[in-house]
């Protein structure tokens, strides 16, 4: 049921290597008088940590996607319908269509179409985002951002990081008014003022869903 209030959940995807992680943190300055929820998945819950040492220990990638599914739904069950149940405004950091981008790539081959099961896993309980900011980057820049950084994932390889900053292309294609694509070369002040107002105005539209 619709309480009334502006139920409002922003998501923030992009390939590893966009700057995600400096705009989050700018972004929380920035609408600190919104009052927003902020999230991350994988989460701090344990099953965010068993996610986090799945992929490091490169187990299978069926095991690796339903865990991602799993801290998923405790995300949803810890953070975001509490939140969104108040009426505050939830942000993001990856959600579920870091799932359809990372995961179809990582289960292509193991089963017949990864895509289609992912969507079906998270069919008739997760919540579709109001409006999900990608951050888009060529493969080059972001691959040498990452260069330096340590512990890096099995992800972060070229041939990985084509294909999902493809995806996610495609998705944002399929739905343009859900997605609003931003250019993560510019300077980051920029992105970050950019990514706030597009916030800003979704908050001012004050979209109404009604949620199961
Ligand atoms: P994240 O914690 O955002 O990366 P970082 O270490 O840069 O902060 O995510 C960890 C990795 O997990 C990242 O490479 C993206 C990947 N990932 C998936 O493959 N599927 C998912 O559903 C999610 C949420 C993340």
């Amino acid at each position: 049921m619709d309480p009334g209030g502006i139920l409002l959940l922003v998501t923030i995807e992009g390939i590893d290597g966009t700057g995600k992680s400096t705009l989050l943190a700018a972004l929380k300055e920035r609408l600190v008088d919104l009052n927003p929820v902020f999230t991350r998945e994988p989460g701090a819950t344990w099953v965010g940590e068993s996610v986090r040492r799945a992929i490091a220990e490169q187990i299978d990638p069926i095991t690796e996607a339903t865990l991602f599914v799993a801290d998923h739904a405790a995300n949803l069950a810890t953070v975001v319908r509490p939140a969104l149940a108040q009426g505050k405004l939830v942000i993001s950091d990856r959600y579920s269509d870091s799932r359809f981008a990372y995961q179809s790539v990582t289960l292509a081959g193991v089963i017949p179409d990864p895509e289609e099961w992912l969507r079906a896993m998270h069919n008739g309980w997760s919540i579709v985002p109001d409006k999900t900011i990608l951050l888009v980057i060529p493969v080059d820049d972001a691959l040498s951002r990452l260069a330096g950084k340590n512990g890096r994932e099995h992800f972060e390889r070229r041939e990985i990081l084509e294909k999902v900053q493809n995806r996610y292309l495609e998705f944002a294609r399929a739905e343009p008014s859900r997605f609003v694509v931003v250019d993560a070369m510019l300077d980051k002040d920029e992105v970050t003022r950019f990514v706030a107002d597009a916030i800003r105005q979704v908050v001012a539209n004050g979209q109404k869903h009604i949620r199961k």
